[in-house]
């Protein structure tokens, strides 16, 4: 399969007031699966559109390979887009549907032939060529947009929240058969969802979008890792990272967040960092993952167990600190509390983040030498 890289420059799409996509860049490297991840409405389908052809940018360059192609219609620029909603021709068999492509273009028969079938083998439909599109279910019907996109060897793959309509069971299992066949292909593939744990299960690397702006590039381990902003910090991760609001202070050569009654003691975390001056007085939010917070008799943090939810082979225990705030714990099963006991918490403070309350930009501070 022929694969190129796709690099978006500066784009702008407006929609009469509306900045559906805000001055955007990012570059997609040959071969790799990268998503646009966001909630409904950021701006992510409107994106591929553009990277397709089938929207023009207000302002800013399309490449794919080394050309700019921002001025080409659709059908020169050699990539293909699976919407949502991907149509396949009911009435036609699935090896009528697949040829598609290659009738329009005139591709001799006994190549064309070749191609199907070869498309056939790899998305697993070869004992259903013969059958009626509409005879199958969701998961071949999917497979078999894939394999029309696919037969007219596109440089580029374009996919749009194509797992919708299935049910989780079937997501899953589409999934892996969608890497699959990518990695046996070797295409490039842009891939779009709103479900984060979809795009960290299947992409190298994820782009977030939120109202119209990219927010953050990187592999799925570095963006829940190292959230550059907190809306990426809350939009990863599941149970959702726990976030405290408060004002930096110190008190008798102790660094405390402070709101309300709310006291948490985070001395250990900033005198491992310089700069930490230039944070006092100012209002911050920190962050910290549930499995970075751990049950321990001499903890700082106080609290009471209210909710426990069983998370995969750990619990998930909601601690109520305040009337205000709730922090989650990720601990494992056999450290079970009861409901309404009262517990004490620590975090792993190498895994706190700080982020500026206005801004919601991660601070970053220098690290102190050790
Ligand atoms: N053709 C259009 N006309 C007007 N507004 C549009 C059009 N297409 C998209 N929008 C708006 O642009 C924003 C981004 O839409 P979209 O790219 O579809 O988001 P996503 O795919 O992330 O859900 C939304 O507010 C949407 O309502
Ligand atoms: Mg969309």
């Amino acid at each position: 399969m022929k694969r190129a890289k796709v690099r978006v420059v500066n784009i702008t799409k407006r929609f009469g007031d509306l900045v559906a996509v805000n001055d955007v860049s990012f570059e997609v490297y040959e071969g790799e699966i990268f998503t646009l991840l966001g909630p409904s409405g950021c701006g992510k389908t409107t994106t591929l559109r553009v990277i397709s052809g089938l929207e023009k940018p207000d302002s800013g360059k399309v490449y794919i390979g080394d050309s700019d192609v921002t001025a080409l219609p659709p059908q020169l620029r050699n990539v293909c887009l699976v919407f949502q909603e991907y149509a396949v021709f009911p009435h036609m068999s699935v090896y009528d549907n697949i040829a598609f492509g290659l009738k329009v273009r005139k591709v001799p028969k006994e190549e064309l032939s070749k191609r199907v079938r070869e498309l056939a083998e790899v998305l697993e439909l070869t004992d259903r060529l013969n059958t009626k599109a509409s005879k199958l279910g969701i998961s071949e019907q999917q497979r078999i947009a894939l394999a029309r996109c696919m037969a007219v060897e596109p440089e580029v793959l374009l996919l749009d929240e194509p797992l919708t309509f299935a049910d989780a069971k079937v997501r899953e299992k589409m999934r892996r058969e969608l890497k699959k066949i990518q990695r046996e292909l070797g295409a490039t593939m842009i891939y779009v969802t709103h479900d984060q744990l979809e795009a960290m299960m299947l992409s190298d690397r994820i782009a977030v979008m939120n109202r119209g702006r990219l927010l953050q590039v990187g592999s799925p381990i570095e963006i829940y890792d190292n959230p550059q902003n907190l809306f990426v910090a809350r939009f990863i991760g599941s149970p959702t990272i726990n976030t405290i609001e408060g004002t930096l202070v110190e008190e008798r050569g102790r660094f405390l967040i402070k709101r309300d009654e709310v006291v948490v003691d985070v001395s250990e975390f900033m005198s491992s960092y310089h700069d930490v001056e230039s944070l006092l007085g100012k209002d911050i939010v920190i962050g910290i993952r549930p499995e970075d917070v751990y049950l321990d008799v001499k903890g700082p943090i106080e609290g009471v167990a209210e909710v426990i939810e069983v998370s995969g082979e750990r619990l998930a225990i909601h601690v109520k600190i305040s009337k205000e705030l709730v922090l989650k714990a990720l601990v494992p099963v056999h450290e079970a509390v009861a409901e309404r006991e009262k517990v004490r918490l620590s975090f792993n403070l190498e895994k706190l983040h700080v982020f500026d309350k206005v801004t919601e930009e991660k601070v970053a501070l220098r690290r102190v030498k050790q």
